[in-house]
C-alpha cells in the first residue's frame, strides 16, 4: 500500500479579547439581530495590540506538536496558510520556525485565502506520499481584524482572528488523506480583494482614501459563487472516494456564513450533528477556520479512529477545494 498522510496532532490559538455583536452596534449602523440572522455570528475574537499572526500561529503549532508528541526539531516542513502575514518578508512560517526552534524545517507561506488549510494539507500529503518519514506542520492563521475597515458594516461584522494547526506524518495503514481537489478562478478576483499594500498600487493618500488597505467584498456575488463551488467540490470529493452521505462521520466546511453552512448540509442531506459549526463564536477566520474547527472537534472527542472526514472551503481569489480523509 502507498504511503498516506495522517494527522497525528491538532492545535489552535484564539485571542482572549471577545467582540460581541452588541460591541459592533457601537461602531457601525448594525444590529445583533441583522448579524445573527444573516450570518449566524454572535461574537468573534480580536487580536490585542502587539499580538501578531505569528504569535497565534506559534501557539497553535505548539499545541499541535504537544498532542502529536513530536519535538520541533523533528519537523521537516512548516506550511502557513494566511492572507494576513505579520509582514511581506519574512514569511510567517519563518517566524514560527524561529519561535518554536524547528531549525531542520523548510518554511513556506501560501496565499490561498479561506481555502489555504486544505491547500496546505494537500501539499503536505504529496510530500508524505513521496517520503513516508516526513513530519509536516500545517498552520492556518489570520489577523483579519487589521485588514477590516471598522467603518464598513458590510464587512467588519463578518471576520475574526485566530489560528489552527495540524501535524502530519506518514503511514502505510488504510487511513489518512484519501483525496484532495484544488480549484481557483482568478477572473473573479475583484469580487473579494485587498487591492492595496502590495506592489501594484503605491501606498499613498489615494490608496488610503479608496480603502484599498482593507478587505472589500461584493457579498451577494461571493455568496452565489461560494455555494455553487462548494457543492461541486463536495461531490467531486465524494465521487473520488466512492462515499454516499451516510458514509460521512464529520464534515468541516469553511465557516464563512451560517446560510452557506446550511446550504451545504441540505444539499448533502447531512444530519445536524455531522456538520461541525463554530461560526457563532469566531466569525469568519479565513484560513484558520477549518483547523480551529478540527482542533475543537478533535479535543471534544467528536473524531474517532476510522471516522470518514470531509473538508471543503471557498475564498477570495477565487479559490476552493475539498479533502476526504479517514481519521
Ligand atoms: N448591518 C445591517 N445592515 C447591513 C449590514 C450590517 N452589518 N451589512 C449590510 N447591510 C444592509 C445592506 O446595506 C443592505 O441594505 P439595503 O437593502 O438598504 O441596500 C441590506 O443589509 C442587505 O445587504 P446584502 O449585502 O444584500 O446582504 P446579504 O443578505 O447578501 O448578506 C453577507 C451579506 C452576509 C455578506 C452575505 O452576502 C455573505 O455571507 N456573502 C458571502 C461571504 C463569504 O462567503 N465570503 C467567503 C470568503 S471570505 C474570504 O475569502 C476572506
Amino acid at each position: 500500500m502507498r504511503s498516506r498522510a495522517v494527522i497525528i496532532g491538532t492545535g489552535s490559538a484564539l485571542p482572549s479579547r471577545v467582540m460581541t455583536n452588541r460591541d459592533l452596534e457601537a461602531l457601525v449602523d448594525t444590529s445583533d439581530e441583522w448579524i445573527r440572522t444573516r450570518t449566524g455570528i454572535l461574537e468573534r475574537r480580536i487580536a490585542s495590540e502587539g499580538e501578531n499572526n505569528s504569535d497565534l500561529a506559534t501557539r497553535a503549532a505548539l499545541n499541535a506538536l504537544e498532542m502529536a508528541g513530536v519535538k520541533p526539531d523533528e519537523i521537516d516542513l512548516i506550511i502557513v496558510a494566511t492572507l494576513t502575514p505579520d509582514m511581506p518578508m519574512p514569511s510567517v512560517a519563518c517566524l514560527v520556525q524561529k519561535n518554536i526552534g524547528a531549525f531542520r524545517a523548510g518554511v513556506l507561506d501560501i496565499s490561498v485565502t479561506c481555502s489555504g488549510f486544505i491547500y496546505g494539507l494537500s501539499i503536505a500529503d504529496k510530500f508524505i506520499q513521496a517520503d513516508r518519514k516526513l513530519k509536516i506542520l500545517v498552520i492556518g492563521s489570520e489577523v483579519l481584524s487589521r485588514r477590516v475597515n471598522w467603518q464598513d458594516r458590510t464587512t467588519c461584522v463578518l471576520f475574526g482572528d485566530g489560528a489552527g494547526a495540524a501535524v502530519l506524518a506518514g503511514t502505510r495503514e488504510d487511513r489518512g488523506i484519501l483525496s484532495t481537489h484544488l480549484h481557483g478562478d482568478g477572473r473573479l478576483w475583484e469580487l473579494l480583494a485587498i487591492r492595496g499594500l502590495g506592489t501594484a498600487v503605491p501606498a499613498d493618500e489615494e490608496m488610503l482614501s479608496r480603502g484599498w488597505q482593507y478587505i472589500q467584498m461584493q457579498g451577494k456575488d461571493v455568496f452565489k459563487h461560494a455555494v455553487k463551488a462548494l457543492e461541486a467540490v463536495t461531490w467531486e470529493a465524494m465521487d473520488a472516494v466512492g462515499w454516499k452521505t451516510d458514509a460521512l462521520d464529520m464534515v468541516f466546511c469553511h465557516q464563512a456564513n451560517m446560510r452557506i453552512l446550511d446550504f451545504v448540509r441540505e444539499r448533502l442531506g447531512l444530519s445536524e450533528d455531522k456538520l461541525f459549526i463554530n461560526i457563532h463564536k469566531y466569525g469568519n477566520t479565513s484560513a484558520a477556520s477549518i483547523p480551529i474547527a478540527l482542533d475543537e472537534a478533535n479535543r471534544g472527542g467528536r473524531l474517532f479512529a476510522g471516522a470518514n472526514v470531509l473538508m471543503m472551503a471557498f475564498g477570495g481569489g477565487f479559490t476552493w477545494g475539498s479533502l476526504a480523509m479517514r481519521w
